[in-house]
């Protein structure tokens, strides 16, 4: 059993965020091939970033979020170390971002599912929407999630 993580928000200054960016990295992009100048987004600075972080600083897990100023927004870079994945720790931090979101009045959430991932965020209550496309060379398809009234 490996020992907790914390989950943490951070912003781009934070000593975690270069570890998150590995992280994104090497489960996001170095598998497509793609070259690590095209990890961060444009709209990076203005997302939250959640991180699952051990005692010693090493960035394990992480979700972005990217909100439209309208109740909603995009989440975004959704990755677990390979590691640790099928262990509770996406969902962990699929349900802290839900609630600090809900804390500060977001009511839905948007993201582009690749394929793989689609049943993951369905069982978290994530509804497909729209067609099937491609997205980085891989099928994705929308889903989202809305609560409140
Ligand atoms: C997708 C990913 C974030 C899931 O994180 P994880 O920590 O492995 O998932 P969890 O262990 O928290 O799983 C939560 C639930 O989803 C289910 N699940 C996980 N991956 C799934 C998948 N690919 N398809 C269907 N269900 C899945 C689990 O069985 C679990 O179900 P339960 O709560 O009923 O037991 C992780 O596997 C990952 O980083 N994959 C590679 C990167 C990626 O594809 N990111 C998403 C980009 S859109």
């Amino acid at each position: 059993m490996s020992d907790p993580l914390d989950l943490l928000f951070i912003d781009v200054t934070d000593p975690l965020y270069e570890g998150e960016c590995d992280l994104r990295f090497r489960v996001l992009r170095e598998p497509l091939g793609m070259s690590r100048s095209t990890v961060a987004f444009p709209f990076e600075a203005d997302s939250l970033h959640l991180v699952a972080a051990t005692i010693d600083g090493a960035v394990m897990g992480c979700v972005l979020f990217h909100p439209d100023g309208a109740g909603g927004g995009r989440l975004f870079q959704m990755a677990v170390d390979p590691s640790l994945q099928g262990q509770g720790i996406g969902r962990s931090l699929v349900e802290h971002l839900e609630a600090e979101l809900t804390e500060r009045g977001v009511e839905s959430i948007e993201l582009h599912a690749r394929d793989h991932a689609v049943g993951f965020y369905a069982g978290m209550g994530y509804a497909p929407f729209g067609e099937p496309y491609e997205e980085v060379g891989i099928p994705h398809q929308n889903m989202r999630k809305t609560w409140g009234d």
